[in-house]
Order: structure tokens, then sequence, then C-alpha cells
């Protein structure tokens, strides 16, 4: 697609139509240009005017699937805790979390290994998950016991092609939970310093809804685990089957962020598109999109675009034209970047420096990829370590 034409249309049903924009600089225009909108109410509108039965979730809104003034509101209540010097400052903190499951691996495998057999853990369970959401519950001040709560509603909100129902379910499931914490720390006048303290505060001030609320928590619950997860496996597995760039990284581990900014790029997490629809007929490079059409914006296909990026389909951990679009681009770009960043350093850095033996424990073609349209992520990564 990215080589026969600037816009093609991905799928259309009746009346309704996707188009999808692959080339970097499409891409990245697209981005920044306020034609391309997101507030996920209009867009429903929009689908039923063309074709029933098309669900695009707005039982949970949140700043990604709003525009401004909305987007601007939402978007300055927490901006703040995820600027430089307070991502930094979480630094003693992911890296105790990334110790202790790291310990944990260590009993683990301990435990299973005899003799004669060696033991096998799954990275994605055992790390790549509980990582960014103990991290993620820490900023919000959510328990950590209910993570695997957590997980099974973000599965069903993420992967929710097919299944209304489930999504439903889950929004409502974690709306309720949201205010249930919420109502507990009023009762007991609890104000710890986190992100809910903060946006109770702002619900007083009148800034926030209870909807605006578990819209939130979802939104980062989701966005602040999802891709770091699938970020983490696919970064393994880029070295377990690059002996040569995981050497150049070994030799020396303070390449990391470089490292980390490559594999945004070779493995983007938000891959195959982040959605957007049209508010006025957009030229993309000589092909009209009229007028109310939605369109993929694919950040994989820009990620790998040869007119960009010098030799895309290879890891080169050492790469200079940086620029990638993992974290998309303008009013919606990733706020928790510089978080996700942190993360995948200090738990690559440690996975390398504590089992620099570690192959992958099946086959590749017998891997699993997670179902869903818009992340690129494993279902489990085996490995020995
Ligand atoms: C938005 C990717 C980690 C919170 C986005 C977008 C992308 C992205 C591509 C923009 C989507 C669009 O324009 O439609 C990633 C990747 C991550 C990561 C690759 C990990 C490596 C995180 C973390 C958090 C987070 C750790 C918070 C804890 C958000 C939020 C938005 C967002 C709140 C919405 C911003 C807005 O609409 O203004 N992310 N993300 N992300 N991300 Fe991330």
């Amino acid at each position: 697609m990215r080589q026969s034409a600037p816009v093609s249309v991905l799928h259309s049903d009746g009346g309704l139509r996707l188009w999808i924009i692959p080339r970097y600089d499409d891409v990245r225009a697209a981005l920044f240009d306020r034609r391309f909108a997101q507030d996920v109410r209009r867009a429903q509108a929009l689908a039923d005017s063309r074709v029933e039965g098309v669900n695009l979730g707005t039982e949970i809104t949140h700043m990604l699937s709003s525009d401004p003034p909305d987007h601007t509101r939402l978007r300055r209540v927490v901006q703040a805790a995820f600027s430089r010097k307070r991502v930094e400052a979480m630094r003693p903190m992911v890296e105790r979390i990334t110790l202790e499951l790291l310990d944990g691996l260590d009993a683990a495998a301990a435990r299973h290994t005899t003799r004669t057999t060696t033991a096998t853990v799954d990275l994605i369970r055992d790390f790549a998950f509980p990582l960014p959401i103990l991290v993620v519950c820490e900023l919000l001040g959510f328990p950590p016991e209910d993570r695997d709560l957590y997980r099974k509603w973000s599965t069903a909100i993420v992967t929710q092609e097919g299944d209304h129902a489930a999504f439903r379910r889950a929004v409502q499931e974690m709306g309720s939970y949201v205010l249930a914490v919420a109502d507990r720390r009023i009762r007991r006048n609890d104000r710890p310093a986190d992100l809910l303290t903060e946006l109770l505060a702002a619900r007083e001030r009148g800034e926030l809804t209870d909807d605006e609320i578990v819209g939130m928590v979802a939104l980062l619950l989701i966005g602040g685990h999802e891709t770091t997860v699938n970020l983490l496996g696919t970064s393994c597995l880029a070295l377990l089957r690059d002996p040569g760039q995981a050497a150049w990284l070994r030799a020396d581990l303070t390449r990391m962020p470089r490292a980390v900014e490559e594999f945004l790029r070779y493995d983007s997490p938000i891959c195959m598109a982040t959605t957007r629809f049209t508010t006025e007929p957009v030229d993309v490079d000589g092909v009209e999109i009229p007028q109310d059409e939605f369109v993929l914006l694919s950040l994989g296909a820009a990620n790998r675009d040869p007119a960009r990026f010098q030799d895309p389909d290879r890891l080169i951990l050492d790469r200079r034209d940086a620029g990638h679009l993992a974290f998309g681009g303008g009013i919606h770009r990733c706020l928790g970047a510089l978080l996700g960043k942190l993360e995948t350093e200090i738990a690559l850095t440690a996975l390398l420096a504590r089992f620099p033996g570690t192959t992958l424990a099946c086959q590749e073609r017998d891997l699993r990829w997670r179902n869903t349209m818009m992340l690129r992520g494993l279902e489990a990564l085996p490995l020995t370590l």
C-alpha cells in the first residue's frame, strides 16, 4: 500500500469506508492537522448515519477520544504529573519494582530447574505485564493486588472487535470500581500524594465529572500498560533474533536510551494505526479524502517507510535517523512517553545484566501474537533464563 498510493480504501461497508494513510510524511502531517478529528461521539453519529451496528465505544470517553476544547481541559488536569522532573522522580520506584520482579523470576527459575531440565518463564506474564501495571498503580494510587482485574477489563476494552457486550460490561465494572476506590478515599479523608488525589481535587473544583474521572483512570491504566507490555516483549524478541545487535548493546548498557528509540520504531506498540475522521475534504499527496470519512494513520507503516528510514526492516540500535512516530504527534502525542521509555530502559537494562544467557524456549513459529487490530504484542514469550 505504501508503495502504490498515498491513500487507499482499506475497507468498505455500505456507505462506510475506512481509508488508510501509510507513508511517513503523510501520517506525520495528518497527526498535526486538526481536520483529522477524534471525538468519539461525533464519530459514532457519523458511523450511525452510514451503516447499522457499528460500535465505537462511546460508553467511555477521555482525552484521546476528544477534540479541543474538552481535550485541552482534560489533558491540562494531568499534564504536570508526566513532566520530565516528575517522571525522573519515579526512577527509584520503577527500579525497585523491576528488581522485585526479577528476584521473582530468579526464584521461579531456581525452583523449577533440575539437573536435567531448565526452567522456562513467560516473560509477558511474569515480568512485562506486572511491571508497567504496578508502576501505573503507584502513580494513580490504585490497589496493585487487583491488577488481574485491570488486565481483564483492559483486554476486553482494547480487543473490542466483535464482542461489544464484553466491552460494555468491562466499562461498567471498571467504572463502578474506580468510583468505589474514590469514595473510600473521601470517606477516610485519605489524601496521599498520587494522581487520584489530584483527580479528586479537580472534581472538587468542578473541573472534572465522575465520568471523566473514570475515563481518565481507564485511559491511564490501559494506555499506561498495554503499550509498554508489548514493547518489552517485542524488544526482547528482537534482541534474541539478532545476536549481533544484542552484543552491541550488552557491551555498553548506557546505549539503552538510543536502543529503546529503535525498538519503538521497529515494532511500534500501537502499530497498525490510530483512527481519525475528516471534518473537511483533505488532499493527501494529490488524493482527496472527502469530508466525514474514517481514516487510519498507520504508525507502524510510517515507521518502516524506506523514504524516511534507511534499511527500515532492519533493527539498527545505533540508528542516527531519529524521528519515529511510535508516540504519535500533535495534540494527542503520548502523554506517558517519558514514563514508557524510562520503564523500558530500566527493565531491559536489568534483564540483560541479570540474565545474559537467555534463549527462546519455543520455536519462533509457535509464538502467538495478540489478536487486536491496533496493538502489536506477543501473547506470551517463553524464555529459558
Ligand atoms: C497517547 C503510544 C506509554 C498515556 C498515545 C498515542 C500513542 C501512544 C501512539 C497517541 C494515539 C493517537 O494519537 O491516537 C504509547 C507507547 C507507549 C506509551 C508506544 C509505551 C512505550 C504510555 C504510558 C502512559 C500513556 C506509560 C501513561 C501512564 C497516554 C495518554 C495518551 C496517550 C494519556 C492520550 C494523549 C492525548 O490524547 O492527548 N500513546 N504510549 N502512554 N498515551 Fe501513550
